[in-house]
């Protein structure tokens, strides 16, 4: 048998993936000691740590060799000869977990060393039919899938409470795509293989690459696990420090950058990126002088932008032995969070600002969380009272009446007493007045505590025929739909209050309204 697959492997040179691969005599091409599944691991000395896949797939051996997955048995810290605990061994080897076999398998089986480290076959399963008549058809393909309750994927040893990545990913919104996931033009951000093609050009094979099940952000799209030049095999960098302003590199500006100034009649539309580096944001009122990019987004000041925010990681110990009871791994994405029973993040809950986390301000930032919450809170309160200036939605209907109190009902009102002003509020066409301007600003800026804005209803019953949906008794274009940006104002502090300062006088003077 081994002399057959010596055969099989070198006729088999001829289809290599890399034409630069060359088979050398290696003693190693043996049988795999673990026959049950027949995972191959490393071939030769083990030390060297050459996986049965790196002659044919050169390029994959060499990237793969720079993550940690290479380095996982040793990271055990086991003295030579030391007994495993076999608690900690699957999750360090090739075994069960990572691939669709659910029966102890790999190391978890035969305890060869050949088998130690997350190796190839980890996450692509048995590699022996294939490396004995290598061809696409039989390739091992991995799967992408994330999910608590899967028996593959990179959540199976992801997870517990020292690892809970698929965990708090599975409370993300990058868990829970909507239904944009399944549109095209829209899947490129909302839907995982459409991302890894069009937002990080990986065209690789996978389980799930042909098939109809929408994939959401999963863990694959933003990590790439054959090695990247980026911290955590990250796929773009996320710490930006040294580079020019703005910096669009950075991973989450790919998809949350898609629109941030009018026209359109939709409002912004993942804005966060664009605002927080100050890049082609808001509708910018004659003679505004904008400010320098704040803090926040400057990455001499804040070199992971996003990132010391929205993934922030920290280990609960018990006061008393110091054992670690909770270790924190940041994948809820989420900023200053609501904390459950037990003192988790969950971004599912809802909570006082008082009761949020603020470890995220305080990593070499603000001095103290209570200072940080005051300050969170003390910003919304300066966004809020300029927003009523614009429009407080006094009846709560959500639609900007002509009654309501603020500045743009005064602008809706002279609509009404002269329909020939119309246009002027109509989001529908590409003339983008001075109303429409102002409410985009204010969309941009809007906060938890003003929500009536993000579905605006602009100036119901004066426009044009109901024809998309005639049912929902709104005529058509009217209706600004326009996502949270700000962050309640923290993804741009200074710039979103002098934009709003700026967009009232600008709304005042244009249509000489009483302040
Ligand atoms: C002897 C050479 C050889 C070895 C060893 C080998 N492969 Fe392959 N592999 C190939 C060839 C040839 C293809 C087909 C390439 C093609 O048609 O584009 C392939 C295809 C693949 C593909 C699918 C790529 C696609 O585009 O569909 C995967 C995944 C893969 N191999 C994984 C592995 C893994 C994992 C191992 C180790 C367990 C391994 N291969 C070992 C030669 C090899
Ligand atoms: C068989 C278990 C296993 C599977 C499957 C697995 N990992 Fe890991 N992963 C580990 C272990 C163990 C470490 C820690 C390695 C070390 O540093 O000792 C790790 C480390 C990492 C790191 C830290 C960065 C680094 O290079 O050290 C990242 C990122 C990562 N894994 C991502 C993934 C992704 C993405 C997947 C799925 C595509 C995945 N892992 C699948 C066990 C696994
Ligand atoms: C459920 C799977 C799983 C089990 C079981 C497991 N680990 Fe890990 N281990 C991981 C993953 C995944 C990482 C990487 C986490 C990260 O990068 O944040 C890791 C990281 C580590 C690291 C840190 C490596 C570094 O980055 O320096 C050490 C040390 C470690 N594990 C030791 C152990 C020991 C000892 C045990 C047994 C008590 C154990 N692990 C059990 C999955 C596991
Ligand atoms: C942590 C899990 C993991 C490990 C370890 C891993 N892969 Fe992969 N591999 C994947 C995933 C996920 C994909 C599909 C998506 C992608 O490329 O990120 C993939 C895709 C591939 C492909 C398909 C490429 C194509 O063009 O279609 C090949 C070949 C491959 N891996 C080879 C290897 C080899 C060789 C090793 C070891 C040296 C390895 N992989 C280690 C998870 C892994
Ligand atoms: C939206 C992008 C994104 C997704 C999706 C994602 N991650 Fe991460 N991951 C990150 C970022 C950003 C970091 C932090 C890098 C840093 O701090 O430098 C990170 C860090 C990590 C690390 C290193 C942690 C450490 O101890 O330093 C591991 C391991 C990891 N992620 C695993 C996973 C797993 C497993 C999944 C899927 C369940 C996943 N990630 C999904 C963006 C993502
Ligand atoms: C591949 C595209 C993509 C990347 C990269 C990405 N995101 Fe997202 N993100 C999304 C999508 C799509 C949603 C909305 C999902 C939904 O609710 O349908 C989202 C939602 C979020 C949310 C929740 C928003 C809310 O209203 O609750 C946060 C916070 C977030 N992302 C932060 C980040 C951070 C931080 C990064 C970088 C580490 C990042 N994202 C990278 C696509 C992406
Ligand atoms: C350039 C990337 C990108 C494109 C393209 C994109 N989106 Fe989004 N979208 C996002 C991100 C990131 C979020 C999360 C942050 C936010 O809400 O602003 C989001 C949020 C959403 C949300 C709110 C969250 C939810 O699922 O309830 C909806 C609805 C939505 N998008 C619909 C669409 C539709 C429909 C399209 C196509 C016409 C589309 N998106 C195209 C990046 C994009
Ligand atoms: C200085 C800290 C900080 C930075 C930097 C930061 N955020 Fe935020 N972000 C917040 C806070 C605070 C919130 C509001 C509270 C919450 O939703 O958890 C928030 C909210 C969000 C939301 C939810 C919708 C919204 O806009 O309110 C998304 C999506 C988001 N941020 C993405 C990003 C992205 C992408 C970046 C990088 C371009 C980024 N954030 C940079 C603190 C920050």
């Amino acid at each position: 048998m081994a002399a057959a697959l010596a055969v099989s492997l070198g006729a088999a040179i001829a289809g290599c993936v890399d034409k630069d691969a060359v088979f050398t005599d290696r003693p190693g091409l043996d049988q795999p000691t673990e026959t049950t599944n027949n995972f191959l691991g490393y071939i030769g000395n083990a030390a060297e740590k050459q996986t049965s896949c790196a002659n044919c797939h050169a390029t994959f051996q060499a990237g793969w060799a720079t993550t940690g997955h290479y380095e996982a048995w040793e990271d055990l810290g086991l003295e030579p000869g030391a007994q495993q605990d076999p608690e900690c061994v699957g999750c360090h080897s090739v075994s069960e977990l990572g691939n669709p076999l659910t029966e102890a398998a790999g190391y978890n089986l035969v305890a060869d060393v050949r088998y130690t480290d997350v190796q190839c076959e980890s996450c692509h399963g048995s590699g022996w039919d294939h490396v004995n008549n290598p061809n696409a058809a039989n390739a091992p393909l991995c799967s992408i899938a994330a999910a608590t309750d899967a028996t593959t994927g990179c959540g199976e040893c992801h997870s517990g409470a020292h690892q809970p990545f698929v965990e708090q990913w599975s409370l993300s919104a990058h868990a829970n795509v909507g239904r944009a996931s399944g549109r095209d033009g829209c899947n490129e951000c909302h839907e995982g293989r459409k991302a890894l093609e069009r937002k990080f050009y990986d065209t690789s094979n996978y389980v799930e690459k042909g098939g109809t099940e929408v994939q959401p952000i999963v863990c694959a799209v933003c990590h790439d696990p054959h090695g990247s030049d980026f911290d955590a095999n990250l796929r773009a960098p996320v710490d930006v420090a040294g580079d020019e302003l703005p910096s669009t590199d950075h991973l989450c500006f790919r998809c949350h950058s898609r629109r941030g100034t009018p026209p359109s009649d939709h409002g912004s539309h993942a804005a966060q990126g664009l605002l927080v580096l100050q890049e082609d944001i808001g509708w910018i009122p004659a003679g505004f002088d904008a400010p320098d990019v704040g803090s926040h987004g400057n990455p001499a000041v804040n070199p992971t932008v996003c990132v010391k925010c929205h993934v922030v990681m920290y280990e609960i110990t018990d006061a008393a032995t110091g054992d670690r009871e909770f270790r924190s791994v940041g994948h809820t994405f989420s900023a200053v969070v609501c904390l459950d029973a037990e003192g988790k993040p969950d971004p599912t809950l809802d909570c006082d600002d008082d009761e949020r986390d603020y470890r995220s301000c305080t990593q070499g930032c603000h001095p103290s969380e209570a200072g940080a919450a005051d300050l969170y809170k003390f910003l919304q309160t300066e966004i809020n009272r300029r927003l009523d200036q614009l429009w407080v939605d006094s009846d709560g209907d959500g639609v900007v009446d002509p009654d309501d109190e603020g500045l743009i009902p005064q602008v809706v009102q002279r609509a009404f007493l002269n329909p020939a002003d119309t246009l002027d509020l109509d989001p529908r066409d590409n003339l983008v007045t001075v109303a429409e301007g102002v409410f985009w600003n204010a969309q941009l800026a809007h906060t938890d505590g003003r929500p009536y804005f993000a579905g605006a209803i602009f100036y119901e019953g004066l426009a044009g025929p109901d024809e998309s949906d005639p049912e929902d008794g709104i005529p058509d274009g009217i209706e600004w739909d326009s996502h949270k940006a700000s962050g309640n104002g923290v993804h741009n502090p200074d710039f979103l209050t002098e934009l709003l300062d700026a967009s009232i006088d600008a709304l005042i003077e244009f249509y000489e309204l009483a302040p």
